[in-house]
């Protein structure tokens, strides 16, 4: 019940083993795992993904860095769940993210921050259908 909003494990948490803290702490954050798998990206999909932010400096090795290893793409489903996502996420640089979040409890940088999670309702049905089929998603 509730909406959907899209979610990826980085690859500096999968390298470190932590699938399962991430996806606890958003499962503890009443958010529900309705599709998940890890892929390892390939370069065009990482530069398709992250297409919206190719003019900024930090996009090669953004691109460099989501290909490093692999990652754990999810749709999760709640209440407010893009907003409730983002609460639980932090903020983007672990050093501004809030304590208890999981930026903070488990990220390295800003770039190494271990989760992205869409920014509005309307990117996460974009970035849903970027790497899910609709028969993939199980509510
Ligand atoms: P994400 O939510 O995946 O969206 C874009 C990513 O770019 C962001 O998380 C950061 O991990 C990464 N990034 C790297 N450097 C910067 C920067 N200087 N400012 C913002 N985002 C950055």
């Amino acid at each position: 019940a509730g909406t959907r909003t899209f979610s990826i494990i980085k690859p500096d948490a999968t390298k470190r083993n932590l699938t399962g803290a991430v996806t606890k702490m958003l499962e503890d954050a009443g958010l529900r795992v309705v599709a998940s798998k890890r892929i390892h990206m390939t370069r065009e999909q990482a530069e398709g993904f992250y297409a919206v932010h190719k003019e900024r400096p930090f996009f090669g090795e953004l691109v460099d860095f989501m290909i490093s290893g692999p990652v754990v793409v999810q749709v999760l489903e709640g209440e407010n769940a893009m907003q409730r996502n983002r609460d639980i996420m932090g903020a983007t640089n672990p050093a501004d993210a809030a304590p208890g979040t999981i930026r903070k409890e488990l990220a390295e940088s800003i770039e190494a921050n271990t989760v992205h999670g869409s920014d509005s309702d309307e990117n996460a049905a974009i970035e849903i259908a970027y790497f899910f089929n609709e028969d993939e998603i199980v509510g």
